[in-house]
């Protein structure tokens, strides 16, 4: 039996696409046959709201069936689990609280490694191919739980200026918590929110690619709203608008994933 592999989309930039990819990528991992489970790890539920109606997120965010309330309690996330109407893919949805979570984790035993605690007993069980979690866009304790329960990161940028600024720090935390989880590999950098009219963009890829030691995936994802209908309507856009362009440009990013992490 092949392992389970978790990987987080991590940036502490906000808006760089992260949600946005999560999302996409474990939905076309599991149109493509693979079992995957998503774990929401931000309080503001952008990873649930693609999977579920707006009610049924608030409804479990109330609820104590929560990420919040599971790592809180240091409690097994196997009796977290939700069902979504896609098949193949569930999801472990988060809850507003979890803007404190910090405080909840500060005076914790060994409190890097909770997440990965709590994953142990799903992670084992061999029922999926692949665990997807969404970060907060934050450096702190909490992403440092997300990337020690990780063996791949990956990095969804904005093709900005802005959106390269915060690209150093975010490389630089990775390197602390590889000190503490060996097992971390960053798996590359996907470029989103692309303008290919611009120059900017052609520029950064450049830029990009000259790093040493750091993919960038050959995919990366234009400007597309269809993105956007897609989320109004609870779902990844690629099962909501299949023949989409950035639907397709998400089936090839999900391949080069699953590929790189041995999949
Ligand atoms: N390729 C895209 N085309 C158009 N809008 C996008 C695209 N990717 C993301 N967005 C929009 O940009 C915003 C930020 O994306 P999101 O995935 O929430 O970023 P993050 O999770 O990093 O904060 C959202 O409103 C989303 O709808
Ligand atoms: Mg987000």
């Amino acid at each position: 039996m092949a392992e389970t592999k978790v990987i987080c989309f991590a940036n502490n930039k906000g808006g760089s696409g992260k949600s946005t990819t999560c999302s996409n990528v474990g939905a076309a991992l599991a149109l493509a046959g693979y079992r995957v489970l998503m774990v929401d790890g931000d309080m503001q539920l952008n990873l649930s709201l693609s999977f579920l109606p707006e009610e049924q997120v608030l409804e479990l965010a109330r609820s104590e069936k929560n990420l919040y309330h599971a790592i809180r309690e240091q409690k097994d996330l196997k009796d977290y689990i939700v069902e979504t109407g896609l098949a193949g893919l569930s999801l472990i949805p988060s809850s507003t609280l979890m803007s404190g979570i910090e405080y909840e984790l500060f005076t914790k035993w060994q409190r890097e490694f909770i997440l990965k605690k709590c994953l142990k007993t799903v992670r084992e069980s061999g029922e999926y191919d692949f665990i997807l979690m969404d970060a907060p866009p934050t450096l702190g304790g909490w992403v440092m739980n997300l990337l020690c329960a990780s063996d791949h990161l990956v990095i969804p940028v904005e093709a900005s200026p802005w959106g390269l600024f915060g690209l150093a720090n975010m490389l630089e935390f990775v390197n602390t918590v590889q000190e503490m989880a060996p097992q971390l590999s960053l798996l590359g950098l996907v470029l989103t929110k692309v303008d290919e009219r611009k120059n900017y963009f052609k520029q950064t890829r450049e830029y990009l690619q000259e790093m040493e030691d750091i993919r960038v995936f050959d995919s990366y994802i234009r400007v597309d709203s269809a993105i956007e209908w897609a989320q109004d309507n609870s779902q990844p856009v690629v099962t909501y608008r299949k023949s989409s362009r950035s639907a397709k440009e998400y089936t090839a990013l999900a391949q080069e994933v699953a590929e790189y992490a041995g999949r």
